[in-house]
């Protein structure tokens, strides 16, 4: 999704920025634009440069120039009012004040504020939602009678709807950045006698590790001696200060070709992570920091709702089954963006659970707010330290697994499951697992990073098996239990970045009518390791096979049987059906990976698509 970076110090601006937007870009983006102050002229001078594609094209707009100047802002824009066009990327600038502006969200009530602006005289150039905001704040602006650029921004604030972060610079005031934020996420970097304003720490974390976080309707005014935070009716409020966490080596590629294959091959470590400390074998118990202080609250309660998106979704899915066979607790799951907006039945004894690797996508955000409205308890599942979700919820888990890059979740996803399966295990012993097996499963739970590596092993197997395929432009994943969800995952990921089309369902939904697709070579992924419904998967992949469909199976080591029934069979080491996802979506995660590559796309960047979705 669109990035944010600004400056303020006493370094060379440009730089810094074209930097900043770098380590943004694997969020998604078509464009990208950057303006710096030029303080040798008065009024300052707006030196603006944007460009369609990628941020390297925008350096290569900038060859020869010299720019000066240790202010500026610095945007990739993902189209979403208006064309992917050099006038419509960001940054934005009014028609008379001098004001630049770069802004994360949408302005829901744009068509109105513009045609009031065009009223007043004003013409537009683009057809951005932006640019509207920063005409409206260059209206307001009247430094003659108080109006600086914070008193405009925060005015401009108080008459749109929507959703914002936004970093507004103005000729007339070479030494201030005013930034702020609702609902989309924004940081602001406290370095030495600099600040650097972002919307994802990794533009920040090559600089400093302090850090304030805005709430919502926050308002800062930065200059190069300090700050000012107040609401947008300019109520002075206290930042909150954070330590961001120095991910920076994590962030490089290692070796890999990309980020999403260093992720697949990162989740045995990413797992020791998540589960460190946080298994106690001695009497099974799960030690879960965040949630400690609410244990009672979590096991007399009445029900879980988990909500959540794309892939967090699909783990949200599986822990619906985790919660209910283990701990048996109700449990439902439903897509945030459909829960946000219907009439949700929510009361005291519920408890939501928004899962979110980013922790800032909106209608998870949006949809946990509803529920905390109506009186639920609420806890999050989230990577991203200091995100929003984190900071929104009543208590919450960290996945620990480190900065995912790639655009297709893979190591969240496992990080995800293995934090849900203890906050089922955390219920089911404090309701009614014995002892010995909460400590049994544990001891499992514990082994399952090796099961991966060992998984993982298949890689170049894998690959073969993948490339015998990828010319055909339609494929089914089909999984029954706690592996439908991973069906659909698997499902997912392929189409995400591979773009061919890929459906999931449940095994035995296919007779339903999808059965009608399968025509000669149709490639039909089943999950079928060994479990409680073995036997049935084995009757589907006959159904398939009679009609002509070519079945790749995921199939627990040992099972010799598979291999009459399919063509291809990918292997995953034994163990109990409860914790088999973390097993059986890694070959589909890799599978996704070489179809891919083999068919010549972008990996890590795939069209159309964003690493965080900060809008509806
Ligand atoms: O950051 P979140 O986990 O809340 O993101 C949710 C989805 O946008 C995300 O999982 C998306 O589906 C990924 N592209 C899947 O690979």
């Amino acid at each position: 999704m669109c990035g944010i970076v600004a400056y303020i110090g006493t370094r060379p601006a440009r730089p810094l920025l074209i930097e900043g937007l770098k380590r943004l870009e694997y969020r998604g983006y078509d464009s990208a634009g950057v303006a710096v102050l030029d303080p040798s002229t008065k009024p300052a001078k707006i030196q603006l440069a944007k460009a369609v594609g990628r941020v390297g094209n925008l350096e290569e707009r900038l060859e020869g120039t010299t720019w000066q100047g240790t202010v500026g802002i610095a945007h990739t824009r993902w189209a979403s009012h208006g064309g992917v066009t050099e006038t419509n990327a960001h940054p934005h600038t009014d028609d008379h004040a001098g004001i630049a502006l770069i802004h994360n969200g949408i302005i829901e009530n744009y068509s109105v504020l513009r045609k009031y602006l065009e009223q007043k005289g004003h013409t537009f150039v683009s057809e951005t939602d932006t640019e509207v905001l920063t005409m409206l704040i260059g209206e307001l602006y009247d430094p003659a009678n108080g109006v600086d650029l914070e008193a405009a921004v925060q005015g401009a604030l108080r008459e749109v709807t929507g959703a914002y972060a936004i970093a507004v610079i103005c000729k007339q005031e070479p030494d201030v950045i005013v930034a702020a934020r609702k609902g989309s996420p924004l940081i602001v970097g406290i370095g030495n006698g600099e600040y650097i304003v972002a919307s994802d720490p990794q533009a920040i974390i090559a600089h400093t590790a302090q850090a304030m976080t805005l709430d919502d309707y926050n308002v800062v005014k930065i200059t190069r001696d300090g700050f000012r935070t107040s609401t947008i009716d300019n109520v002075e409020v206290t930042p909150k200060v954070l330590e961001l966490e120095s991910e920076l080596d994590e962030i490089d590629l290692g070796g890999y070709e990309h980020y999403m294959q260093k992720e697949i091959f990162e989740q045995p470590a990413a797992l020791r992570n998540t589960l460190r400390g946080r298994l106690d074998m001695k009497d099974g118990r799960v030690v879960l920091g965040g949630v400690s202080a609410f244990a009672k609250d979590l096991v007399r309660a009445r029900r879980f709702i988990m909500i959540a998106q794309g892939t967090a979704l699909h783990a949200a899915m599986v822990a619906e089954y985790l919660f209910e066979e283990l701990a048996r607790m109700p449990t439902e799951c439903e897509y945030a963006s459909e829960f946000r907006y219907r009439n949700p039945i929510v009361d005291e004894g519920t408890v939501v659970v928004a899962v979110s690797q980013s922790g800032e996508t909106a209608d998870t955000l949006a949809a946990l707010n509803e529920a905390q409205d109506r009186g639920a308890l609420s806890l999050g599942v989230v990577n991203v330290v200091g995100s929003t979700i984190a900071r929104e919820t009543d208590a919450g888990v960290y996945l620990r697994v480190g900065p995912e890059i790639g655009v297709a979740s893979t190591k969240a996803f496992t990080g995800q499951l293995a934090v849900l399966t203890m906050l089922s295990l955390f219920l089911a012993r404090r309701k009614l697992m014995s002892p010995e097996a909460a400590a049994k499963l544990q001891d499992e739970l514990a082994d399952i990073p090796n099961k991966i590596e060992h998984a993982l092993g298949l890689a170049p197997e894998i690959k073969q098996i993948t490339e015998r395929y990828i010319q055909h432009e339609n494929w089914l994943f089909l999984g029954r239990g706690v592996n439908y969800p991973v069906a659909l995952e698997g499902a997912l990921k392929l189409k995400e970045i591979s773009y061919i089309h890929a459906e999931g369902m449940p095994v035995a939904e296919m007779t339903h009518g999808p059965i009608a697709l399968i025509n000669d070579g149709m490639p039909v992924v089943f999950i079928a390791n060994q479990g409680a419904q073995y036997d049935k998967v084995l009757n589907n992949i006959a159904e398939v096979r009679a009609r002509g469909g070519h079945v790749i199976a995921v199939a627990t080591e040992g099972d010799r049987h598979i291999r009459t029934m399919a063509e291809d069979v990918i292997y995953v080491p034994p163990c109990s059906e409860a914790l088999s996802p973390m097993l059986t979506v890694v070959p589909l995660q890799l599978m996704a990976y070489y179809a891919a590559v083999a068919r010549g796309h972008d990996v890590d960047k795939p069209r159309n698509l964003a690493k965080s979705v900060t809008i509806e």
